[in-house]
Order: C-alpha cells, then sequence, then structure tokens
C-alpha cells in the first residue's frame, strides 16, 4: 500500500491524479482469485486478497500487487500490459477480457472474480494451455501463400525483395481480421468450442477469411481445411466470439464471409 502511495505521489501529476487532490481516489477492492496446480494434484480453490485500487488500476496491476506483496505463489501470464501481445487473457466477473486492458473501475463490483479461460485446459491458477487453440491455427496455413507473383514487378529498394500493391479497397478486406493478437477470448467465449475441440474456433476462422481475401495470397485449397463437419459449418453463430474481442476483430463476419465465399454467393477471384 505506502509502495503504491509512493509511487503515486512520484509520477502523477495531472489534476485528480494527487493524492493530496480532494477528487483522488484510492479504494480498496477484493480479489478473488481461481487456484489450482493440476501437476500437483490439487483441489481448486479461490484465495481472498485485498487490494488497492485508483482510477487507473487494471486487473493485471492488482494481481500483480498482490503476486508482489500479499502472495508471491499466484500463477499469471503477461508481457506487454498493453493490450498487445493476447498473453493475459483470463475470466474476469464472468466474461473472458484482457486484465491489462480491463480497469477495476468500470467493473462497477467491489469484488472481482479472476478465472482460468473457459475451453482452455488450466495449468495453474489463471495460467492455461494454448497448445490446442495454436495448433488450431497454424492448421488453416496463417501466412500469404503465392509462388507466382510477378518476378517482373520492380524490385523494392528498401526491402530488395519484390513488392506486392495493394490498392485501399483490397486492404480493407482484410484488415480488421489482421488486428487479432491471438489472446484466445473468442475462443474461450465460443459454445461451438465447448462441445467439439476439433472445431477450429472463431480465431482461426476468422484468420482463414483474413488469408483467403488478402488479394496477394494465392493458396487454392483454404476453403477445403475447413468444409467438413467439425469446421465451418459447425459454427452456430452464437455471436459472443465477437462480443470478447479487445481488439474490434468481428470473428463472425470473417466466418458468414467464408460461408458466402463457399456457398458461391461470393465470388472466388482465383477461380474465375
Ligand atoms: S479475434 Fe479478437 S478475441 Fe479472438 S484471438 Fe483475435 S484478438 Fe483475441
Ligand atoms: S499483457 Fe499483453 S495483452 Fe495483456
Amino acid at each position: 500500500m505506502r509502495e503504491l502511495d509512493n509511487m503515486t505521489v512520484k509520477s502523477d501529476k495531472k489534476a485528480g491524479c494527487d493524492p493530496r487532490d480532494d477528487s483522488f481516489d484510492l479504494k480498496k477492492t477484493t480479489l478473488r482469485v481461481f487456484r489450482t496446480n493440476t501437476a500437483q494434484g490439487k483441489d481448486s480453490h479461490f484465495d481472498s486478497l485485498v487490494v488497492p485500487v485508483q482510477r487507473w488500476t487494471t486487473v493485471l496491476d492488482s494481481l500483480l500487487y498482490a503476486k508482489s506483496y500479499l502472495d508471491s505463489s499466484i500463477g499469471i501470464r503477461y508481457s506487454c500490459r498493453m493490450a498487445s501481445c493476447g498473453s493475459c487473457g483470463m475470466k474476469i466477473n464472468g466474461i473472458p477480457r484482457l486484465a491489462c486492458y480491463t480497469k477495476i473501475s468500470e467493473l462497477e463490483d467491489p469484488v472481482v472474480v479472476c478465472e482460468p479461460l473457459p475451453n482452455f485446459p488450466v495449468i495453474r491458477d489463471l495460467v492455461t494451455d494454448f497448445t490446442q487453440f495454436f495448433n488450431h491455427h497454424k492448421s488453416i496455413n496463417p501466412y500469404i501463400q503465392n509462388l507466382n507473383y510477378d518476378k517482373t514487378e520492380k524490385i523494392d529498394e528498401v526491402s530488395s525483395s519484390h513488392s506486392h500493391r495493394q490498392s485501399r479497397e483490397e486492404v480493407d478486406k482484410y484488415l480488421q481480421f489482421s488486428y487479432c493478437i491471438k489472446c484466445g477470448l473468442c475462443y474461450s467465449a465460443c459454445p461451438t468450442v465447448a462441445t467439439d475441440t476439433k472445431f477450429p474456433g472463431p480465431q482461426a476462422l476468422a484468420q482463414l477469411y483474413r488469408y483467403y481475401a488478402d488479394s496477394r495470397d494465392a493458396g487454392k485449397n483454404r476453403l477445403n481445411i475447413v468444409d467438413d463437419r467439425h469446421g465451418l459449418w459447425r459454427c452456430h453463430f452464437a455471436g459472443s466470439c465477437s462480443k470478447v474481442c479487445p481488439k474490434g476483430v468481428d470473428p463472425a463476419l470473417g466466418i458468414q464471409l467464408l460461408r458466402s465465399y463457399m456457398l458461391g454467393i461470393s465470388k472466388d477471384k482465383r477461380n474465375v
């Protein structure tokens, strides 16, 4: 508590951020943290930890405070602390969210419940195993496939490689899908993933669309990868994937667009 007070005095000069200011808001909140250790076969339980919070304190900040000053054994995964790496996903008050992107003040709840992401096997406490998730991601060949680019095209002087020029309209087709940070929140919110582990899930399918819609890509068999009963057709359009995405990606839209290509409603320029 003392350390946090001192940190704030030193670093916050903005109006309303100074502890001597009347509007300064230092409160306490209770974290209920899911605890388990599958390797040691320990039963799961919740620990309650009281932590100080300010208006800008994120769930990750408070978990790190708890880890530093109250219980160093809490298992958390994080890296960037700025909603870019996708490591800190967890279920917070019942909804899959990034802990570093979730302010406690915005939850408007005196108790913050932190649990591991659903649909992922738990390793320890809030840390889950992403092996299957990344296997699904890899299965859709998430890279540009194009062996036939025009070798006569001008060589880029900076990169010394052949450039693949695109119009604004061509970029717009896939741009939002390229913002995916592989955090797995959509995967954990998906009711179909919960019942069928062979289903690639909204993240992988949206990435399939991202490469399929890219005018630089010439991969011909992309749609075949997911054209089976555990694939694209398994999605029931619950839409929960798009609701939880922290990066504004709409995986449900990507899945619908893929289906429209599959059904011939949209034309695949590669086969024209
Ligand atoms: S689509 Fe959104 S929620 Fe899903 S993995 Fe990508 S960034 Fe995370
Ligand atoms: S720590 Fe990187 S996304 Fe939260």
